[in-house]
């Protein structure tokens, strides 16, 4: 019996050796603690062995095996233990973190280009005496439309063109419906800019289906158009740092009379070359509408025709902005992609 012990200790002992060969892991030294010491390991079955054995060969037999089962378990723990040493130098060294480099730093933000070139506008009208107000974007038919004099049948309230509700709101197709809110509540005269989002269903290059302007209202006493230019004119120095020619054609709006739109001049090539992308080369670009207020707006407001007139305004900030810092896809502006917004790439 006691040969058999002998023998059992010498198949471990030849078990932990080859275990404990290069290209040991820790894995592997694991799996041989568990097949030498384990509850069904070999260790474990030669201690169960000395059960059998007489009593006067017993002590003898149980000295070497914990001899033995001593010699194995530190060897293995010894091995473990410089594997596990190995692996956390490793680590240290692969994560180390060099206290000496200097800081990333952060890179700066900066105002979106439509934000900009809003702050841009209320600051000149500011200066001028306007009041900056702000509105609901869920509109009435009553404030985008009927109270604006535009009648039950202009093409502007077809759907094609307008996101109703169902239930007879409509997201605001302009912010001309600030005219009215501010009348109301403000009575004249007064002095109003209203920016803010507008919606139309439209979706192209040059177009979004959401898109920011800028209302302006005076409502005064013998207010002229030549008022309404100098305003104008202020504003685009402004907001392009220098003064540019404005071209005002002839045109119409229901809530306007007489109407016009404004073109300014291109401030990339002034016209003189045909190839430029933002004018297309025909040295203008359109900005926006404008007129002196008709009597049944300021009616509808609150205010008398007949001792007050006034002149309005919409401007397409999206479209300044595009302008301003020469993008080509109107949509870049939505997109979100900080990195191109503050590339300083619109500068
Ligand atoms: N609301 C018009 C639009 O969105 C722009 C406009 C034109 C506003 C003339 C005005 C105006 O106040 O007088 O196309």
């Amino acid at each position: 019996m006691s040969s058999e012990i002998a023998l059992g200790i010498e198949k471990i002992r030849g078990t932990i050796e080859s275990a404990l060969k290069d290209g040991a892991t820790l894995g592997s030294l694991n799996d041989c603690r568990i097949a030498v010491f384990g509850k069904k390991g070999a260790m474990t079955g030669l201690q169960k062995m000395l059960g059998k054995l007489s009593p006067q060969e017993r002590p003898e037999a149980g000295k070497i095996i914990n001899g033995a089962k001593d010699e194995f378990q530190s060897k293995l723990d010894e091995a473990i233990e410089k594997l596990e040493r190995q692996k956390l130098t490793e680590m240290e060294l692969r994560d180390r973190v060099d206290v000496t480099q200097p800081a990333r730093g952060r890179a700066c933000g900066g105002a979106h280009p439509v934000v900009q070139v809003t702050m841009d506008v209320l600051e000149v009208l500011e200066g001028l005496g306007f009041v900056t107000v702000t509105g609901p974007e869920i509109e009435t038919d009553f404030f985008n439309f009927e109270a604006l004099n535009i009648p039950p049948h202009h093409p502007a309230r077809d759907m094609q063109d307008t996101f109703y509700f169902g239930d007879g709101r409509l997201l605001r197709t302009h912010t001309s419906g600030m005219e009215i809110h501010a009348m109301l509540d403000m009575g004249a005269p007064l002095r109003v800019a209203c920016p803010g989002r507008v919606y139309r269903r439209d979706n192209d290059p040059t177009h979004s289906p959401m898109f920011h302007q800028v209302e302006g209202l005076v409502v005064d006493k013998n207010i002229s158009v030549g008022d309404l230019k100098g305003c104008l004119e202020a504003m685009i120095h402004g907001v392009f740092g220098r003064k540019l020619k404005a071209r005002y054609r002839a045109s119409y709006f229901p809530f306007t009379e007489p109407s016009m739109e404004v073109d300014i001049e291109c401030f990339k090539c002034g016209g003189s070359d045909c190839r430029c992308q933002i004018c297309k080369g025909t040295g203008w670009l359109e900005i926006g509408g404008m007129g002196m207020c008709h009597p049944n707006v300021l009616r509808y407001g609150g205010i008398d025709p007949d001792v007050y007139n006034g002149f309005a305004w919409g401007m397409g900030l999206d479209r300044i902005a595009m302008l301003k810092y020469g993008l080509t896809d109107l949509r870049a502006l939505f997109d979100g992609d900080v990195s191109y917004l503050l590339s300083g790439r619109h500068e």
